[in-house]
């Protein structure tokens, strides 16, 4: 018999059913327990529903588990390349030599952006963030791909705006890059693979195709992939809550993008790095830094640590924490501020206040370190978490649509006046 959960409310007792994932996760299905008690469930911030079945990405927070369509993220990380990964997440199994060869020639025949689409983008000042021009520009791509927005497109037609997606975006997040230094953009060159097209984009020069080093091209790959999906995190739930209303593909990622900006989610790599150096620049007394951390009347919060569901560890930091001592010494650099972060990683592991709430440090507290070396300014990091976490946020957007799942629309709990007395506004 299967199980199921009961719940008492007054002296009437009901059933509900109980559901478990393929990796004997449970949840009660509260889906129709308005119907039959009159009662909703009540949960700030969604920290124990579940809002829908996946067969996407499994993690389980206690063990420090993460896998991507039952692959584990170590493996995937050292043995597999982003545009892989982006195509396992979207199609569900990983790409044969035909399929993969095919997928990257679809996406170099899109990597083009419509001209007319500079125009628009020359309106941003010099100085506006990134994440705002990019959630503006991957909106606007709807504009300029308006077959888009035909709620009932076939799975080829959609296919053909998800590869538009995959190739336009890396091209989007190059002009914003190139913008911010104030030089021109560099063109696609399509004989290049996605992710050193991207850096060629990037950091190469309009005139010359540039040398791109393997140690930057193995880490911006390493980087992408971990970023790539997350399951129902905000930026992937607001993708799947905006993707309900049957709204493009376009639009919905670019409130994904929007969600992702905020310095508790993606914007949080940003504020590691400004975290660091305001550590710096006030002596590096790290000890003053946990303290703060530690008191109720301070807001300030260690950037970089704590996670919604990892309550052990972050895979995802230990993969990043190994990448980016290897890159920062193959390529010669040597940063004060790491020095900083390994030895704020060591104070706030060993200290109670940390050590009972279960904060460690997440993705975020090593990327921005890695995105340093690299070459890229603070201000693009949370465009580039972006970047790699596309083809999860598509990958989610498709399987809602599959699935046929319901618009989003959560109930609540009044709170607020009953009944009042309207009174004119001469006699307030
Ligand atoms: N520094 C100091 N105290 C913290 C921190 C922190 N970074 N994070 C949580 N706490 C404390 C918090 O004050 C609370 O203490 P108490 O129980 O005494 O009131 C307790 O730990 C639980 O915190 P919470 O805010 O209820 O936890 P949450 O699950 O709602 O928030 C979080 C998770 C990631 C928003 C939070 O840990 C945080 O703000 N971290 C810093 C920002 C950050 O690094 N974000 C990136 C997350 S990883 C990238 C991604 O996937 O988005």
């Amino acid at each position: 018999m299967s199980e199921t959960a009961s719940i008492k409310l007054g002296d009437k007792s009901y059933n509900l059913p109980v559901i478990t994932g393929s990796e004997d996760e449970s949840a009660i299905d509260i889906s129709k327990l308005r119907d039959i008690t009159g009662y909703i469930t009540i949960d700030s911030g969604y920290k124990n529903t579940g809002a829908t079945k996946s067969a996407i990405t499994f993690l389980d927070g206690e063990k420090g588990i993460l896998k991507y369509r039952g692959y584990s993220i170590e493996e995937l990380a050292s043995k597999s390349t982003f545009l892989e990964v982006a195509y396992l997440l979207i199609y569900g199994d990983l790409p044969t030599q035909v399929e993969i060869e095919k997928f990257q020639k679809d996406i170099s025949r899109h990597t083009l952006v419509h001209e007319d689409m500079k125009k628009f983008f020359d309106g941003f000042p010099s100085k506006s963030h990134p994440m705002g021009q990019l959630s503006s520009l991957i909106c606007s791509l709807s504009s300029f791909y308006p077959e888009s927005l035909n709620s009932g497109q076939t799975a080829e037609e959609q296919n053909l705006t998800i590869i538009k997606l995959l190739a336009k975006m890396a091209t989007v997040v190059s002009w914003i890059y190139k913008k911010s230094l104030g030089h021109p953009i560099v063109y696609p060159q399509n004989k290049l693979d996605y992710v050193t097209n991207f850096l060629n984009m990037t950091f190469g020069q309009r005139t010359e195709e540039i040398e791109i080093d393997p140690v930057v091209v193995s880490a911006m790959n390493v980087l992408l992939i971990l970023h790539a999906d997350h399951e129902q995190n905000c930026s992937t739930s607001t993708v799947r809550m905006v993707g309900s209303s049957e709204c493009n593909l376009y639009a919905s990622i670019s409130a994904g993008i929007s969600a992702l900006w905020g310095p508790l989610h993606g914007g949080a790599n940003q504020a590691v790095i400004e975290m660091l150096e305001s550590i710096k620049a006030d002596g590096g007394d790290t000890d003053k830094w946990i303290n703060k951390a530690k008191d109720k009347n301070d807001s300030f919060r260690l950037m970089g640590f704590g996670h919604r569901v990892y309550k052990n560890f972050d895979p995802r930091a230990n993969i990043i924490k190994k990448a980016c001592d290897e890159v920062l010494e193959k390529l010669g650099v040597n940063d004060p501020i790491l020095e900083i972060a390994k030895k704020l990683e060591a104070a706030a592991l060993s200290d109670p206040y940390f050590v009972e709430r279960k904060l460690y440090p997440n993705v975020d507290f090593y990327s921005g370190i890695i995105y340093r070396a690299l070459g890229f300014p603070t201000d693009m990091f949370t465009v580039l978490f972006a970047l790699g976490r596309l083809p999860g946020w598509i990958a989610q957007w498709k399987e809602m649509r599959e699935n046929k799942e319901p618009i989003g629309r959560p109930r609540q709990i009044y709170v607020g006046e009953v009944n009042r007395e309207f009174v004119e506004i001469s006699k307030r």
